[in-house]
């Protein structure tokens, strides 16, 4: 069975870990801070906090720039779950607007016309590795969190880094993501009040200063071990090698799934902004059935997933806030179609081609 996802783990991280189990310094240790230091350097962000996930690192980013009961923020439906979540968290309410066809981001004039009195942030999501429109969002003057957790690797059209924009921009670290820790995030922010908010709200509300035990404000238990940092870092000095190998596989596909019928592939580059290669989603042809599509793929030794859900249709979402389909067209397009290939830095060359093969045979013969 080819997987959809596998991370890369050699001797580096086997040692990093191993090198934090002996010191018996397993958390609140000193991997941390220089995971932070060397993360922050490599999106050119001034300042960054280790978290236990992404969906944490957008919770306290949402916090540290207030967002509060009652507020509105502005995020695309078409995206991992928790980045609405995180808004539901502290009881604001996110508003959805539809999404780029092309970028699968969130359409920026939709979110200029989706702002009200009651909006307090933006949190555009950078999906699929590819740079939302940040820099047309900052014109509004609102508070903006990215949500950053697929963009490791990515680049603005400005030559600015994601992460590096001075908004908290939020990273996850799960086990498919470019950089893993198992499970872990970061975020990255230009100004050191917010560090200095999250870092006591991740460690349950403690100031730097204060003894054991000594709490001024809620807090949470968010923080990242030094285990996962020590890997983290590990990860971080192969990082290079990593996106360029994801950036290959990427390449191998568009060959061997071009002329496809009907079949959507994953945006070039343009205007220049870079992907930082995560997923390679396509969108089947109209017509072909996609729970089918993934079963006849697994028979064939390749492993598929849906990737991913509109949120509003979620039954949860539904129920809370009566979305209806037909509300965001373009977003339930794209995510009734999309799938997301095996996609990995040591897929080969061979197994793209049969994925290829196993694609084809699927979609033009076996389900005809
Ligand atoms: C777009 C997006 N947002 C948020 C998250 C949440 O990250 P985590 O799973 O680390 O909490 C993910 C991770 O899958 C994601 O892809």
């Amino acid at each position: 069975m080819i997987p959809v996802a596998r991370p890369v783990i050699g001797d580096l991280e086997e040692q990093a870990v191993l090198e934090v189990l002996r010191s018996r310094h397993l958390s609140l240790g000193p991997r941390v801070p220089q995971f932070e230091r060397e993360f922050a350097a490599r999106v050119g962000a001034p300042h960054a906090s280790a978290v236990s996930s992404g969906t944490a690192a957008l919770h306290l980013a949402l916090r540290a720039v207030g967002v509060k009961t009652g507020d509105e923020v502005v995020t695309s439906p078409f995206s991992f779950v928790a980045s609405a979540n995180s808004i539901l968290f502290e009881n604001a309410r996110p508003v959805f607007v539809d999404i780029d066809p092309v970028t699968l981001n969130l359409d920026v004039d939709a979110a200029a016309a989706a702002i009200t009195d009651r909006t307090t942030a933006l949190l555009p999501v950078h999906i699929f590795g590819y740079p939302a429109g940040t820099p047309a969002l900052e014109r509004h003057g609102l508070p903006i969190v990215e949500d950053a957790c697929e963009a490791l690797g990515a680049v603005h059209a400005d030559g600015v880094k994601v992460g590096g924009r001075g908004h908290p921009a939020a990273f996850g670290f799960y086990a498919n993501k470019q950089l893993t820790t198992g499970e872990g995030g970061m975020l990255t922010f230009g100004s050191l009040e917010h560090k200095v908010i999250v870092d006591s709200e991740r460690n349950q509300g403690r100031a730097p200063n204060m003894d054991w035990l000594d709490h001024d404000r809620l807090g949470f238990n968010y923080r990242l071990t030094d285990i996962a940092c020590a890997l983290g870092l590990a990860q971080l000095q192969r990082l290079d090698d990593m996106l360029a190998a994801r950036a290959r596989v990427a390449g191998w596909y568009r060959s061997a799934l071009a002329g496809f019928e009907g079949l959507e592939l994953p945006c070039e580059d343009f205007g220049g902004d870079v992907r930082g290669w995560f997923v390679f989603v396509v969108q089947l042809p109209r017509g072909a059935d996609r729970d089918d599509t993934i079963r006849a793929l697994y028979e064939r030794g390749v492993q598929s997933k849906p990737y991913l859900p509109a949120i509003h249709l979620m039954s949860f979402y539904r129920e809370r806030f009566g979305y209806r389909d037909g509300e965001f067209p373009v977003c339930e397009d794209v995510a009734a179609r999309s799938i997301a290939l095996p996609f990995f830095p040591e897929l080969t060359e061979g197994q793209v081609a049969e994925v290829a093969e196993a694609l084809e045979s699927v979609l033009y013969t076996a389900l005809r």
